[in-house]
Formats: C-alpha cells, sequence, structure tokens
C-alpha cells in the first residue's frame, strides 16, 4: 500500500480510488541517436547488412518512485513543468503504460480522454458519439437517448454531420469532453484536453466535471492553467522530474509552484 505522505490532503470521506504504490516508468527507446549512429532506417539496413549489433537502447526514467492514494470526490489537478512526468503518469494509471515497478491499483477502468473514446477521423461526429458511447460500456438504447445531449453539450451544430478529420483542434476536443462527460467514471483521467477550447467550452466542462466529482468518482487534471486547477480541483499533485514534489490542498500547491516558477 502506498503510504500517506504528511503534505496529502485528506478530502473526501469516501473510499480509495487509485492507489500508486512506488511507482517507476522506464521508456526504452531503440536506436536513439548516440555519436555516429543516427538511428534512422538507412543506418539500420547498413547494420543488417554488416551483420553489426542492434543498435542502442536508451532508457528514460520518467516516473521514478511516486506513491499517493485518491479518493471518492477528489478532482486532483497535475501541474509540473514540461516533461516532468505528467503524462506519463496518467497513461500509467490508466494502465496504458506498464510500471517497471511498483504498482497502480484502480477502481473499475479510468478513462484516458482522448484515448478512451477512440474517435475515427474519417467518421462524422454524430457517428462518432455513437461509437464512442458504446466503446464506454453503454448499450445501443443508452447510446440513443444520450445523442442529443452530447450533441448539445459539445455545441457542434452543423458540423457534427462532418467527418471528424474536417474539425479544428478545438472542435475535437469539445466531441471527446462531451462524449466522455455523458457517463460517469470512477476514475476520469483529462490530460490538456480542455486547453484548445474556448471560454464558453470551458466553463461547460470545468462544471461538467465538478458534477463528475459529486457523484463520487475521481477526476485528475492535468493542466498548465493554474487558474483551471484552482477553480476545478480540491487537491493538487506537483510533479517534478519524475518524483511528487507536493501534494495537497490545490491553492498551497499551485501557490508554492508559481513562487518557483514565475
Ligand atoms: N514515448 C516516449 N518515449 C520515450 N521517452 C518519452 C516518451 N514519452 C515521454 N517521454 C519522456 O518522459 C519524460 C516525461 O514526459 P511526459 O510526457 O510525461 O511529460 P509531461 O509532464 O506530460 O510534459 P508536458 O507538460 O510537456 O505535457 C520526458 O523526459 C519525455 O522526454
Ligand atoms: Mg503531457
Amino acid at each position: 500500500m502506498a503510504e500517506l505522505s504528511e503534505t496529502e490532503a485528506t478530502p473526501a470521506t469516501g473510499q480509495p480510488t487509485v492507489i500508486v504504490d512506488d511507482l517507476h516508468v522506464v521508456y526504452r527507446v531503440i536506436g536513439a541517436a548516440n555519436g555516429q549512429d543516427k538511428g534512422n532506417s538507412a543506418n539500420a539496413l547498413k547494420r543488417l547488412l554488416l551483420r553489426q549489433q542492434r543498435p542502442s537502447v536508451k532508457e528514460v526514467h520518467a516516473i521514478r518512485g511516486i506513491s499517493f492514494t485518491a479518493y471518492e470526490g477528489d478532482a486532483i489537478g497535475v501541474v509540473g513543468r514540461n516533461g516532468s512526468g505528467k503524462s506519463t503518469l496518467m497513461r500509467a494509471i490508466a494502465g496504458l503504460l506498464p510500471a517497471s515497478q511498483g504498482a497502480v491499483y484502480a477502481l473499475g477502468q479510468p478513462s484516458f480522454l482522448g484515448v478512451n473514446a477512440a474517435l475515427m477521423s474519417g467518421l462524422s461526429g454524430e457517428r462518432n458519439v455513437e461509437l464512442g458511447c458504446l466503446a464506454m460500456g453503454m448499450s445501443r438504447e443508452e447510446a440513443r437517448e444520450r445523442h442529443d445531449d452530447i450533441v448539445e453539450f459539445s455545441g457542434l451544430d452543423e458540423s457534427i454531420k462532418m467527418p471528424m478529420r474536417t474539425y479544428s483542434t478545438g472542435m475535437g476536443a469539445r466531441l471527446r469532453f462531451a462524449i466522455a462527460a455523458a457517463k460517469s467514471h470512477d476514475v476520469l483521467i483529462v490530460d490538456e484536453a480542455l486547453a484548445t477550447g474556448d471560454r464558453d467550452f470551458r466553463q461547460k466542462s470545468e462544471k461538467r466535471i465538478q458534477e463528475l466529482r459529486k457523484e463520487a468518482g475521481t477526476v485528475f487534471l492535468v493542466s498548465h492553467s493554474m487558474k483551471q486547477i484552482t477553480r476545478t480541483c480540491n487537491r493538487a499533485i506537483w510533479v517534478d522530474e519524475g518524483v511528487i514534489r507536493m501534494d495537497g490542498e490545490a491553492e498551497s500547491v499551485v501557490q508554492a509552484y508559481l513562487d518557483e516558477n514565475s
């Protein structure tokens, strides 16, 4: 079990939903450029013809021993500089990346916004709403029932009939969030998916995150907008070079992070 750090906020009275126990994640980058070996396909072919050894494997130790427990009703903001390990941590919690040491225990299957929705660029927004609902485990009946609400929430109007590849980044993000938010999740992970939305959508999505929290779920929100974190989250985790620098009440973590990074 994870050790609770002293700075950890004692938030909701709920049950634990995610326990991260001394997690380490190591990426192995095959053919990373070192010296003359630039790792391109011509070099790979040359190595093959000359029966040379395989290219070097470089290890990136992105998460270096992270432990914390998340509870029902927690909305946890995840802050940290570029490359500090936030997305890696989120992908490991969602089960999309294996732990090289330690473990993640999660209630149900955490939903990673953008991936679980499995949207298809060649299909219309409307068809993606249908497929997204089915992919989240709804029945056809349920999917039909939720359809109009999702389209309305997305605010895409007539564009909902257009193929997704014609959508702007923000429009795609709106649709993804609208689909994911149509269902209560034990654990919902939002990794910068709201960053490209406009003001109207940001307000709507932040409100929905609060509702999901009340429905006794746990929401992780990775964002570089400190305002968004303090508006939406009760707790925040500051990730720095693969370790937790601070875990506590959102306002104080954000303040400490800003003090050091501005
Ligand atoms: N697929 C990958 N293969 C190898 N290394 C990776 C891979 N993805 C991330 N990394 C490395 O892991 C470290 C953490 O990256 P990560 O994407 O988790 O950072 P982040 O905190 O989400 O950054 P950002 O704020 O820019 O989104 C970085 O050093 C990065 O170079
Ligand atoms: Mg990231």
